[in-house]
């Protein structure tokens, strides 16, 4: 079963929104007690593909990322082409804090390992001049955290730096990569050097993140 939902479809002559469910189309009124309903019904009947697929950001819902609405875009269509090119595919992520930018690769049945490195500082150096806080940053944490979103098996993690790590740790190649640790110039072309030499030469695929 494949249903796409259009919210708030702005639709002539009343305040409709239209659901189709593949065949027939079903009208539904805005704000009405059905479409609550048929909207509760669409998140529980579309399988994670579904939702994947659709770039459904609801992905990000259970724990919280620090990522912008337009990364979470970018960062499923990235997962949806690095899973169809290379099914089974090992994701590293380093900078993880709560596991916001992990939870779609944790429910990704094509998602075979996940690494995330770690330094858990608690105050941390950025680029822009600031320095973030991250009270209780701790791994425990994190993965708490995600096990209420599914099992945390595949999933290792290491706690410190690429400054220090030998790429050795990392026992298996990566097909994707997310830098998204610490946000300075040093910090970062580390972190990137670091995947080069995990990364699976084959169709790897790289993404990081430092607003400056
Ligand atoms: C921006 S947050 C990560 C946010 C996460 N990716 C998300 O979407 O919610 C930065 C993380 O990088 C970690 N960190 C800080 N310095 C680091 C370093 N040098 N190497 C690896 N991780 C680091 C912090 O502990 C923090 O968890």
């Amino acid at each position: 079963m494949f249903l796409t939902v259009i919210r708030d479809a702005p639709l002539t002559g009343g305040q409709m929104a239209l659901l189709y469910a593949s065949d027939p189309v079903i009208l539904i009124k805005k704000n009405s007690r059905r479409r609550r309903i048929a909207f509760s019904f669409f998140k529980t009947m579309a399988t994670f593909e579904e939702r994947l697929n659709s770039l459904d950001l609801t992905l990000f819902e259970n724990i919280q990322s620090q990522t912008t609405e337009d990364d979470r875009r970018s960062l499923l269509a990235i997962q949806c082409a690095v899973r169809e090119r290379s099914p089974g595919y090992n994701y590293l992520e380093i900078g993880s804090h709560l596991g916001g930018s992990l939870q779609s690769h944790l429910l990704d049945d094509k998602c075979s390992t996940i690494y995330s490195i770690d330094k858990r500082p608690l105050v941390q150096p950025d680029e822009r001049g600031v320095r973030y806080g991250y009270p209780e940053n701790s791994t425990a944490r994190m993965l708490e955290l995600l096990s209420e979103l599914a099992p945390t098996e595949k999933i290792i993690t290491i706690d410190g730096d690429t400054k220090t790590l030998d790429p050795n740790v990392i026992d298996e190649k990566i097909q994707l990569c997310f830098i998204d640790g610490e946000h300075t110039d040093v910090a970062t072309s580390l972190d990137f050097e670091f995947c080069l030499d995990v990364l699976d030469g084959a169709g790897g695929g790289s993404f990081f993140t430092t607003p400056m």
